[in-house]
């Protein structure tokens, strides 16, 4: 066991009596202090090929842990396959007042209602070049500032800052903070968005991949629309899905909080999405599962509803850093056991089901 993994089963009921942002902090800080030592060595059945990148297993870090590329090092060192960080917004911003973020430990759930708190483009580009040349992949999930007249403008900003710094690009429309951001994922805004976007990303010197992160919130029709768009619309990849506002059969005394709620209770809704937005898009893009994994097979049941790679980030909060081995270890196990010889024999092999789940 690694010192962060025992460190983090001693430390957690400290961590835990603390309020969330707070113990977050103190994480990131432990994570820049203490050396990560590396996992077992990754399982070629796990390693894909997408975009032109080598992806040594499928699990990734998602946006909202390393806001500001802080640690990215340290959590590929824990195993992870990729880490998104950001999402970063052109102007450095501070966010919503404290509290903004909530533990729903009976539901081993989180509310969030940061609102793009992070320190800016020009200060995370700098992080980034600083790591310049090292190994592993970084994904930089790109935002507009809340008080933006160009909100486009600030996604153009973006790609032309991280395009030559990040293995990918993600364009990020569906945080519920950001008052009015979601209304980009319609069809006619959407179009504008990404062939200003796509322009912006012909002007670089390498073409970086350019993914676009979407809601669980949208309706039939909307999903169907975005879909469509992204078939048109030079999208290399989705991410399905970011936090929602629906609340459904919460425990929790935390659970009227306002924000986007994520973990457990988002896993069903996500996956349903992922695999309807497989039906739509007939397979035709790399799609990338989150929301709701916190073991093995979660992670599996993202794959077979459609995903390529898949992300996490609220069960880390429960279950510490050992969950990363834990689950590509149990990705393994799982293909064996479903006869599968490497990743893509299953993925989508489940799609009717989840989708009509
Ligand atoms: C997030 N998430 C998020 N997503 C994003 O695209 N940009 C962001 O800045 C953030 N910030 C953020 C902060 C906090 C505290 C949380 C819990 C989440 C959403 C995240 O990337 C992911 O889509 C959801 O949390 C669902 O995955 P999990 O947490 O259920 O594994």
């Amino acid at each position: 066991m690694s010192f962060l993994s025992l460190g983090f089963r001693f430390g957690k009921p400290f961590l835990h009596a603390l309020d969330a942002e707070r113990a977050h902090g103190l994480t990131i800080t432990a994570l820049k202090s203490f050396p990560v030592r590396s996992p077992a060595p990754i399982d070629p059945v796990l390693t894909q090929r997408l975009w032109g990148l080598t992806f040594p297993n499928p699990l990734g870090l998602a946006p909202g842990f390393d806001k500001n590329a802080d640690v990215p090092d340290a959590m590929l060192a824990m195993g992870f396959g990729c880490v998104e960080v950001g999402t970063v917004t052109p102007l450095p911003q501070a966010g919503n007042p404290k509290p903004r973020l909530f533990r729903l430990v009976e539901d081993q759930g989180v509310i969030n209602r940061m609102g793009f708190n992070n320190d800016g483009a020009q200060a995370i580009a700098a992080r980034l070049r600083s790591r310049a040349g090292k190994a592993g992949l970084i994904g930089v999930n790109i935002g507009a500032n809340k008080d933006s007249s160009d909100r486009i403008g600030d996604y153009e900003q973006g790609v032309r800052l991280f395009g030559e710094l990040a293995s990918y690009l993600t364009v990020n429309i569906s945080s519920p903070n950001t008052p009015g951001l979601r209304s980009l994922q319609s069809r006619t805004e959407l179009q504008e968005l990404l062939a200003r976007v796509h322009e912006a990303r012909l002007q670089l010197p390498r073409p970086v991949p350019l993914l676009l992160k979407i809601a669980p919130d949208l309706m039939e029709a909307e999903l169907r629309d975005v879909a469509e768009c992204c078939l048109a619309g030079h999208v290399d990849g989705v991410i399905i899905s970011n936090t929602t506002l629906a609340r459904e059969g919460l425990r929790s005394p935390n659970a009227h909080e306002q924000g986007g709620l994520s973990g457990a209770p988002l896993l069903r809704l996500s996956n349903r999405v992922l695999a309807r937005f497989h039906q739509y898009t007939e397979g035709r893009l790399p799609l990338v599962g989150v929301g709701g994994v916190s073991d093995a097979d979660s992670a599996f049941a993202k794959i077979t509803a459609g995903a390529s790679l898949v992300q996490v980030y609220s069960a880390l909060v429960y279950k510490g850093p050992g969950l990363v081995s834990k689950i590509n270890s149990g990705l393994v196990r799982l293909l064996h056991q479903h006869g599968c010889r490497h990743i893509s024999e299953a993925i989508g092999t489940q799609v009717a089901a989840h989708a009509a789940a």
